[in-house]
């Protein structure tokens, strides 16, 4: 029997799970259920990356051990899976035992073998990644991923002789089209390789650094590099090197987004040719999430919780969604807008529709009951030739990993049936008493919407359950797929069980009130973009302390002797009538008429609490007009971030008093 086996990454336990997640997540269990359907011994595994500096850091912060703390963060990733409609066979976690023996088994196998060294080495260490970085591949000096200037580091550690392997690497990708997909990452991973950029493999830290890892077996006094150690979890998972899972699933097929291409590409095929097993059968790779066209980050507050989305508009929709959405391998945006959109037009209109007014004429027309019938007409050929030929490219296209293409393939089958039945209007042939015609006419349609079913049980597999239920099929809720033979499926249109009873009615997908959603999505967008200024304003904030903190060039005296500074009284100050930061002053500089000057001290100094004090001024500045109001001068204040004092002397003196 054909095996299948797919993994998603395993995740790192120090932030909780978000809409990225959740994307590879429910696209590994479609893909799963697609091979499933198609009859393949199946095996589906996800977890979690439970080592490194970042999860000591992230422990220490909550007041944690490392321990507590990967338990409780993986405990969340487990419990959310089956929340999503995830079914996955294993959940692996590198803290585990069994892992963290088949990690100290590969190691001592490639040791022996002579890839693994003892060497001095400095480099630049990125703590952001967790890695160092060569000359050539920092940016300016600076880690690309992180922007921030890395540690030099020196010391002896442990490497892999990963640059031994890189021209066979490169062969076998050039001789395997499609071992690394979509094409653009397989473009990318051979740009990478012939850039000369990559070298050997530092893969141990030494404990006086570090202690969170699995101890190297050759040397106590050093534990393993995280993605060395993370790699091996999609066989540690299967038993490897005994057990039987390992005989029997790999080689499987990896999943991942673009971000950890290189440790997938590069770094994991080295490592099993090194250790003499074989190399995986496709990493499939896609793009990123982002929403309204940036990054998710908690700063910005607009991270997705996959949760949330599944439950307002559910979970099957949202499954639905996300994979008709992205393109496999491109960036995609994400947006509650998009997302009812694609539930109206698609879900409610299209599908939604078919099914509802078919079912409810076989009611009105047969009394529920299923009639049978033979293709006839052109029409019915039409429609039987392309239920079967979208079938098929929807089969091919998802067997590639090309989601979004595969459900459009069959979209174009729905659109086609609603047309049908607009072409044949059944209510017609009811009236005219022709009722042979008309079972036919049903027939064909109730067949094509079951095909329809069975395609989409791996996306939606609640909604497709009930759609066949609706065709009086029973199928059961433990995942277990509704056919075992999906290929087969497309040869013919049978299969439909004439004579059951099928639902009077449907209501699969209510249609969603958009208007409703537009005005709450305007305060939620205006609340952000006040989050975005906010973050933004702090930002600049700390860049101008950072300037006034900062040596500024050195001048003349003759340019100090050029300022006109001068002690006055203050006469009054009230608000700026326009301006919330600023105060309106009137200063005695014994001019004879006060002095009126603008300054940003309204939210240091109540008004009334200024008359009568002196202030220190740049008296010859050339005047401004500032919201309406003219500025003749700049009283002087000192103070950074949020400390903002007036220079006052320390005793009274003549008001207009130079400054010396
Ligand atoms: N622990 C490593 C993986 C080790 S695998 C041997 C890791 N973990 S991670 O928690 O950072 O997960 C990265 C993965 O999460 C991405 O490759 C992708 O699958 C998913 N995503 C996280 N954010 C994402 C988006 N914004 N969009 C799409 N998927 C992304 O890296």
């Amino acid at each position: 029997m054909k095996t299948f086996y797919i993994t998603t990454p395993i995740y790192y336990v120090n932030a909780n799970p978000h809409l990225g997640h959740a994307y590879t997540t429910i696209v590994a269990d479609a893909m799963a259920r697609f091979h499933r359907c198609l009859g393949e011994d199946t095996l589906f595994l996800t977890g979690t990356d439970e080592h490194g500096d970042k999860i000591v850091q992230a422990a220490e912060k909550r007041g944690l051990t490392p321990r507590q703390f990967v338990d409780e963060i993986s405990g969340h990733f487990r419990a959310l899976w089956p929340r999503l409609g995830i079914a996955n066979d294993r959940f692996v976690r590198t803290t585990d035992e069994q892992h963290k023996a088949a990690v100290q088994d590969f190691l001592q196998k490639v040791y022996d073998a002579g890839d693994i060294y003892f060497g001095e080495f400095g480099g630049h260490y990125c703590y952001g990644c967790e890695r160092f970085y060569t000359e050539k591949e920092l940016e300016n000096g600076l880690c690309p991923q992180h922007l921030t200037k890395p540690e030099f580091i020196s010391e002896k550690n442990y490497f892999f002789r990963m640059s031994k392997y890189l021209p066979w690497l490169r062969e076998y990708i050039l001789a395997n089209p499609d071992f690394i997909r979509p094409e653009r990452y397989r473009g990318e991973v051979l740009a990478m390789l012939e850039s000369g950029a990559l070298e050997d493999l530092c893969i141990s830290r030494p404990k006086t650094r570090l202690t969170w890892g699995i101890e190297l077996p050759f040397d106590h006094d050093y534990v393993c590099y995280v993605w060395f150690d993370a790699l091996i979890n999609y066989i540690s998972a299967l038993g490897w090197p005994g057990g039987a899972e390992y005989a029997r699933y790999w080689p499987g097929e990896h999943l991942v987004a673009k971000d950890i291409l290189k440790p997938h590409a590069v770094f994991w095929p080295t490592m099993l040719k090194a250790a003499g097993l074989p190399l995986y059968r496709h990493l499939n790779v896609h793009g990123y999430w982002l929403v309204r066209d940036t990054k998710m980050s908690k700063s910005l507050g607009n991270v997705v919780d996959p949760l949330d989305m599944g439950q307002r508009y559910g979970l099957d929709a949202f499954r639905y969604f996300l994979l008709r959405e992205m393109h496999f391998g491109s960036d995609a945006s994400f947006s509650e807008e998009a997302l009812v959109g694609r539930i109206n037009a698609d879900l409610a209109n299209d599908l939604g529709n078919l099914f509802s007014r078919v079912l409810s004429m076989t009611a009105k027309y047969c009394d529920s009951q299923i009639p049978a019938g033979t293709v006839h007409t052109d029409a019915d050929r039409a429609i039987e030739e392309l239920c079967a030929s979208a079938m098929e490219n929807y089969l091919q296209l998802f067997r590639n990993v090309r989601f979004a293409q595969a459900l459009e393939a069959l979209w174009e089958l729905v659109r086609a049936l609603n047309k049908y039945v607009d072409s044949q209007a059944p209510w017609t042939l009811a009236k005219e008493g022709q009722q042979e015609r008309l079972s036919t006419v049903l027939n064909i349609l109730l067949a094509c919407m079951r095909k329809i079913a069975l395609c989409l049980w791996p996306v939606m597999p609640k909604a497709a359950g009930a759609m066949l239920a609706q065709l009086g099929e029973e199928v059961p809720d433990d995942g277990t797929p509704p056919t075992r033979d999906l290929a087969a499926e497309t040869a013919s249109l049978s299969g439909l069980r004439v004579g059951a009873k099928a639902a009077p009615a449907s209501n699969l997908f209510p249609r969603i009130d958009s208007a409703a959603l537009a005005e709450e999505q305007a305060a939620k967008k205006a609340k952000s973009q006040e989050k975005t200024k906010k973050v933004q304003a702090k930002d600049e904030k700390k860049k101008a302390d950072a300037a006034a903190t900062s040596p500024l060039p050195e001048i003349s005296f003759d340019t100090f002797k050029s300022l006109d500074l001068r002690v006055g009284t203050v006469v009054s100050a009230e608000r700026h009538p326009h301006a919330d930061r600023l105060l309106r002053l009137l200063i005695d500089f014994g001019e004879g008429e006060p002095r009126q000057i603008l300054s940003g001290i309204a939210e240091y100094y109540a008004p009334e609490a200024l008359a009568g004090r002196q202030v220190c001024a740049v008296l010859n500045l050339a005047p401004r007009k500032i919201r309406g109001l003219m500025s003749c001068g700049m009283v002087l204040t000192a103070g950074v971030g949020d400390c903002c004092r007036l220079l006052t002397p320390d005793e009274v003196v003549p008001a207009g008093s130079p400054i010396s």
